[in-house]
């Protein structure tokens, strides 16, 4: 289902595709975080349509799908993020799975609607054609824009609609991306959203053509369970040591404040984006001590085992350090 936000004084709402917004929902005494992509075009700043999927047993979508009507007032955080496309980029392919076609759409819808002759290929993968969230749109835009973007859908129960029948793994992701010469020249500019397992084949099959960093880029936070369990509280207020470009500043965070609230309102400039645990901009080091993480969040293995932490997801037990790096 979609919400649509507008500003109750009627100021315009502005964003770039493919950022999304934080709402902030008051459910019984819980306050709860949420993250979630807009999905309309940019240029549409009078309101932002916010694209959600239910998902049976999570803690914020239900009330977001059933509870919210028309006028409902709640505070929405945003925009943010940096899943946006350059100016000046001439071929852009959009990976897609499930619910994370939403950045995609608004990015599709706003460069097709200004017009300035980027090509643009989606590949989008589904369990089948019933799951395709904006499947009538897709084909409209496709009808309109002729070869100017182009739509591939990879199912895993066939269709006719289907170019592949399959998962989005390394091997179809490559065997997609072949069929439409994404990797012909150095033109192509990749944007992945999906369920994480999706992500992670998405980016070691662009790894395996060598293509990172500047030239791709990866939206976590909407892949990310609605069942994210609250971290563990201490009952007292802890030290906490915040290295930032090598100075040290103690805080005191309290019961029931993130390490991240606490070092915010001390003044202290600590990088955030969806203060949900979703997109990693709040990466610190755990220097020493002990603390307890909201679960699940983006953070992978490899980012454990060395040590990261999520500064808006982590409340200390014990006195700890950290560092921003
Ligand atoms: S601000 Fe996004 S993960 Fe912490």
């Amino acid at each position: 289902m979609s919400v649509v936000l507008h500003d109750p004084s009627g100021a315009a709402l502005p964003f770039e595709a493919g950022q999304f917004f934080t709402l902030v929902l008051r459910i019984g005494k819980k306050e709860i975080k949420r993250a979630y992509s807009a999905s309309s075009p940019s240029h549409e700043t009078n309101e932002v349509r916010l694209t959600i999927k239910e998902v049976p047993g999570g803690q914020a979508s239900p009330f977001v799908v059933r509870d919210l009507s028309a006028g409902y007032e709640l505070e929405v955080l945003g925009p943010s993020g940096n899943f946006t496309v350059a100016k000046g980029t001439k071929r852009i392919i959009l990976l897609g799975g499930g619910s994370g076609i939403t950045p995609l759409m608004s990015i599709a819808r706003t460069l097709l609607a200004k017009g300035g002759g980027e090509r643009i290929d989606l590949v989008f993968g589904n369990r089948s054609e019933k799951d395709i969230i904006f499947q009538a749109d897709l084909e409209k835009l496709s009808a309109e824009h002729g070869e100017l973007f182009k739509v591939r859908h990879v199912l895993e129960e066939g269709s006719s609609v289907a170019s592949r029948t399959g998962r989005l793994d390394q091997a179809t992701v490559l065997a997609e991306l072949d069929a439409i010469g994404a990797f012909d020249g150095d033109e192509s500019h990749f944007f992945v959203c999906g369920p994480l397992g999706m992500m992670d084949e998405a980016k070691a099959a662009l790894a395996s053509r060598g293509i990172s960093g500047s030239r791709m880029k990866e939206e976590r936070f909407v892949s990310l369970a609605d069942n994210q369990t609250g971290a563990e509280e201490s009952t007292e207020a802890q030290e906490v040591g915040i290295i930032i470009l090598g100075k040290k500043k103690s805080i005191y965070v309290r019961p029931g404040q993130t390490i991240l609230e606490a070092g915010l309102d001390d003044g202290l400039e600590m990088p955030n984006s969806c203060t949900v645990g979703g997109c990693g901009t709040c990466r610190v080091k755990l220097v020493s001590g002990q603390v307890s993480m909201a679960e699940p969040n983006c953070l992978d293995s490899d980012e454990r085992a060395q040590g990261y932490i999520l500064a808006c997801s982590s409340k200390p037990l014990s006195p700890c350090v950290v560092e921003v790096e």
